[in-house]
């Protein structure tokens, strides 16, 4: 970790600022695998989440649009990400992909649409981004970014010399740092976003944690979500649970010391072995084209 990377940032909660002057909240809330979409977007809104996650292939977006509708909060207040799924990369598949998402969420635009995973091949890769810019052009997303993808996809897609992803939404918690991939979004000006913050739950009971959450009267999860804000990683943590929902949020009015986020940092598993879900493909050789469909 580098020694800025230590300092307490974020305290204050303010958003980050994409790299289209696009404000995004530092923390929302996840909706995948959630148990009553509805119940617990309806509960995170009352609690204050500004900010959703979402993508078609979680199959709960008409519970997030429900839930938006029916709290009433201004549309401009709310910051809503949702993504095109893996059977849904090329350009007239993906443009059809948003318009079902916009439709089932009940809006107009979303504010941030990310390609869920890179495709290893080259050509649907850039007709997938080819149509994320029509979406960004048109307003139907006011950024556009990337999820799940490693420095060789990113190149890719910045080779292009368009739209820079402003976002790449990543597996990363203190068994998975990511430090590398975390340098090249740092040098291109692309927000790092962590997916399963809180390790899916299961780190929670490490005792470099639970020391650290014991002396501040904070608990597990809070401490680790201020050990992502501290870095400038913006976390969307999933709970079920109203308690855990309203604690998840109540990170802006602590801080880590230095020794806190290096004793959380040796947690990292060499190799990305901490890692829990799905390992990214590279690209195959740019002369590979997919098969069309
Ligand atoms: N782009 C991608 O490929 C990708 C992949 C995976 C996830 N995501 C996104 O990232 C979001 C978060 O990741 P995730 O859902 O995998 O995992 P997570 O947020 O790291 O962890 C969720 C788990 O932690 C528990 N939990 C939450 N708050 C807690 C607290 N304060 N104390 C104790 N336990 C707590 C939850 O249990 P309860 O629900 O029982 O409270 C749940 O079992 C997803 O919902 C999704 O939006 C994206």
């Amino acid at each position: 970790m580098s020694p800025a990377a230590m300092s307490p940032v974020a305290t204050s909660g303010d958003p980050v600022l994409l790299n289209n002057g696009v404000a995004m909240p530092r923390v929302g809330f996840g909706v995948s695998e959630v148990r009553d979409t509805e119940a617990a977007v309806g509960e995170a809104l009352r609690t204050g989440y500004r900010s959703i996650d979402t993508a078609e292939v979680y199959g709960n977006e008409d519970g997030v649009g429900a839930a938006i509708a029916a709290s009433g909060i201004p549309r401009e207040e709310l910051f809503v990400t949702a993504k095109v799924w893996n059977d849904d990369q090329g350009r007239d598949r993906a443009l059809r992909a948003a318009e079902r998402s916009l439709d089932r969420l009940g809006l107009d635009h979303v504010d941030l649409y990310l390609v869920h995973w890179p495709t290893r091949y080259r050509d649907r890769c850039l007709q997938t981004w080819d149509a994320m810019e029509t979406l960004l052009a048109d307003g139907r997303a006011r950024a556009i970014g990337v999820s799940n993808f490693r420095r060789s996809h990113l190149e890719r897609v910045i080779g292009l010399g368009g739209t820079v992803p402003a976002v790449n939404q990543i597996e990363l918690h203190p068994w998975l740092e990511q430090d590398d991939l975390r340098a090249v979004h740092a040098e291109r000006g692309i927000v790092t976003e962590a997916w399963s913050p809180l390790g899916r739950g299961m780190l929670l009971h490490e005792p470099v944690i639970t020391a650290i959450a014991r002396r501040l009267g904070r608990s597990p999860a809070q401490v680790v979500l201020r050990w992502h804000l501290q870095q400038g990683t913006v976390v969307i943590p999933r709970s079920s649970t109203p308690e855990r929902i309203a604690q998840n949020r109540a990170v802006h009015d602590f801080a880590l010391t230095a020794e806190d986020m290096l004793a959380i940092s040796t947690l990292d598993v060499a190799d990305g072995a901490g890692r829990i879900g799905p390992v990214p493909d590279d690209p195959a050789p740019d002369d590979l084209v997919a098969a069309r469909g």
